[in-house]
């Protein structure tokens, strides 16, 4: 939510803030905007819209300076315009924001008083003329540590200064920030991929700290202004998988890396030769545990109802699935013998992010799933079991959704083993359909031009349902919740006994209903469930998995048929024609997949 990146250095910047920018748009693309100091001076250049526009526009402003902020922005504060886009400047500040500033209308009121003009409707102002009135009195130092100690709320902050001709000020409250070093020039960032065609050599700015970059010097301090000593980290070099390649979008890369990362995630957790799971280092006994509870938002929160099913079915254990937005404000029984399990893509969600650090402050057990591993999310947490995917650039998540399942289920079984719930055969029965997975995950790729063909029947729909029973319950949410982001069509997940409960009154004649009925012990009760919709004049495309058995019902409109597996990894199968669906649905609206309206890769505000 909302990107920033700043660079100081020998040689103009423009260019390269730009780059980065570009990088940075999977947080926020209503509008951008860029502020340099050259000769004195702070110049910006804002514009409503993509880095794109605001590309054109520079073009013809001749913007020039060897330091500069850049901003990408997801409002919050203030409709997407250009009088709002960032950097916020005065004649002697000019600051980028990731954030919510949660006082900002009692701080403006206070601001106001003093003589201060607004020009904008963002939260974000505020900062630019605390600044600016702290430093009339104090230095420069000084005056950042009292602007950070009068801000209630979550940010990442770049600022720059009129009178400061090399210096560039990062701090963070709750959003991500990175560093970068460079020869001759020192780099700021939402994220490690904004600087990663920069430089490899990045340290983390802690929750509360705050830097000061020159461009041969970053010095770190902490909330108190006490010097503090940072890590320098070596990131790995894959500038390819952040490329598109021949396709048009990330997301249909994503969909169709899908069997690639199965197989290196299975490869990274479970040992071939000896049918074991490769989880060495986890902390703690089986004793230790009694219980799970699982915590995400998004598709990520799909990943969590999924793991409540397998750990219920495998483990034995208590097992209960919270949305973090939700958790972080109850008054949680914190238990000293529950695993509490936080499932992130990015590992930077504001709110998982926030309810990790709850646990930690109440000290019980913290793990966490996720794909980047140098995010917050997996500093924070005691133990960190990554999905190794890969970066996932298109907004709707995809190839992260089936990581998260499989660590998920490979976790699942381990504590099962741990605990001696699982029978030994059962264990490597399981152990083994693990290494099919990523071939038969392949053949649900195959299944582009049937759901090309029905895909024109979601288009131009009031609503549509996804009807699933236990493992395809939280798939059939995750299929809505696709339709939703990418197409604009409402859609709703529903668990397939409910229907009767009030939605059946929804089904008109005509609508379609995917109906996710794999041969599992659920298969026949969906299968009544599903000639009710149909009774009622429902277009049912069915999700099944091939068998000999005939399906007895008839008037289905389409039918898909995945693979064979076991029980447990059906969902990965039926997961896929549901991405394609929402892929295709898009597509035929001309909508911008990989960036769908509204919304935004990493939410780091609550
Ligand atoms: C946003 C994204 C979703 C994602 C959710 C949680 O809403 O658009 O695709 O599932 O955030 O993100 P996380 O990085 O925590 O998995």
């Amino acid at each position: 939510m909302c990107g920033i990146v700043g660079i100081t250095s020998n040689k103009q910047v423009t260019n390269s803030i730009i780059n980065s920018l570009r990088k940075l748009e999977y947080r926020g693309y209503d509008s951008a905007g860029i502020a340099t100091l050259n000769n004195g001076h702070i110049n910006e250049v804002k514009s409503e819209g993509r880095v794109d526009v605001l590309e054109k526009n520079l073009s013809k402003s001749n913007l020039k300076g060897n330091v500069g902020i850049g901003h990408v922005r997801w409002a919050t504060h203030g409709v997407p315009s250009t009088v709002n886009a960032h950097p916020h400047s005065s004649e002697k500040v000019s600051v980028v924001h990731n954030g919510i500033i949660e006082n900002s209308t009692i701080l403006k009121k206070y601001l106001i008083k003093k003589g201060h003009q607004f020009k904008s409707q963002t939260d974000t102002e505020v900062i630019v003329h605390l600044i600016t009135e702290y430093l009339k009195k104090d230095d420069l130092k000084k005056s950042i540590l009292k602007m950070l100690k009068k801000l209630h709320g979550s940010f990442a902050l770049g600022i720059i200064f009129k009178d400061e001709p090399d210096l560039i000020i990062g701090a963070r409250r709750g959003s991500p920030l990175a560093v970068g070093y460079g020869p001759n020039e020192n780099y700021l960032g939402s994220d490690s991929y904004a600087l990663k065609s920069m430089t490899n050599k990045i340290s983390y700015l802690n929750d509360g700290e705050f830097c000061i970059l020159k461009k041969d010097s970053v010095e770190f301090f902490d909330q108190k202004g006490n010097k503090v000593n940072k890590k320098i980290l070596k990131l790995s070099s894959n500038e390819q998988s952040y490329e598109k390649g021949d396709y048009k979008h990330f997301m249909a890369k994503e969909i169709d890396e899908q069997p690639t990362t199965i197989k290196n995630c299975v490869n990274e957790y479970v040992d071939k030769i000896n049918k074991e799971i490769n989880i060495f280092n986890f902390p703690w006994k089986a004793n230790e545990i009694s219980s799970v509870v699982l915590i995400g938002c998004g598709t990520a929160y799909h990943s969590c109802l999924i793991g409540k099913y397998w750990f219920e079915k495998l483990t034995n254990l208590d097992v209960t699935v919270d949305i973090a937005s939700e958790f972080r404000y109850r008054r949680v029984k914190f238990k000293k013998d529950a695993l509490y399990i936080f499932v992130s893509q990015s590992g930077e969600t504001a709110d998982t992010f926030a309810a990790l650090d709850l646990c930690n402050k109440n000290k019980v057990k913290t793990c966490s799933v996720v794909n980047v591993v140098e995010s917050s999310i997996a500093r924070e947490s005691k133990f960190v079991l990554p999905i190794h995917c890969g970066p996932e650039i298109g907004v709707a998540s995809t190839k992260a959704f089936l990581g998260q399942m499989l660590v998920l289920y490979i976790l699942s079984l381990k504590i099962a083993k741990m605990r001696k719930e699982i029978d030994k055969k059962i264990y490597q029965e399981k152990i083994n359909s693990l290494f099919d997975l990523s071939k038969l995950t392949n053949n649900s790729l195959e299944t582009d031009s049937k759901i090309q063909s029905v895909c024109s029947s979601f288009v131009n729909i009031k609503g549509s349902m996804f009807l699933g029973r236990g493992l395809s319950f939280p798939i059939a949410l995750e299929g809505a919740l696709k339709l939703k982001e990418l197409a604009y069509v409402h859609a709703e997940g529903y668990p397939a006994g409910e229907m009767k409960h009030g939605p059946l009154a929804l089904i008109e004649e005509g609508m379609p209903v995917v109906v996710l009925a794999p041969r599992d012990e659920y298969y026949k009760k969906t299968i009544s469930n599903m000639q009710e919709v149909i009774a009622r004049g429902a277009k049912v495309l069915l999700i099944t998995n091939k068998s000999k058995d005939e399906i007895h019902s008839e008037n289905i409109w389409e039918k898909i048929e995945v693979e064979n597996t076991s029980e447990d990894l059906l969902p990965f199968l039926i997961t896929i024609p549901l991405q394609k669906l929402a892929y295709y649905s898009a597509f035929k609206k001309g909508y911008d997949i990989d960036k769908p309206r509204n919304l935004a890769k990493s939410v780091t505000v609550e």
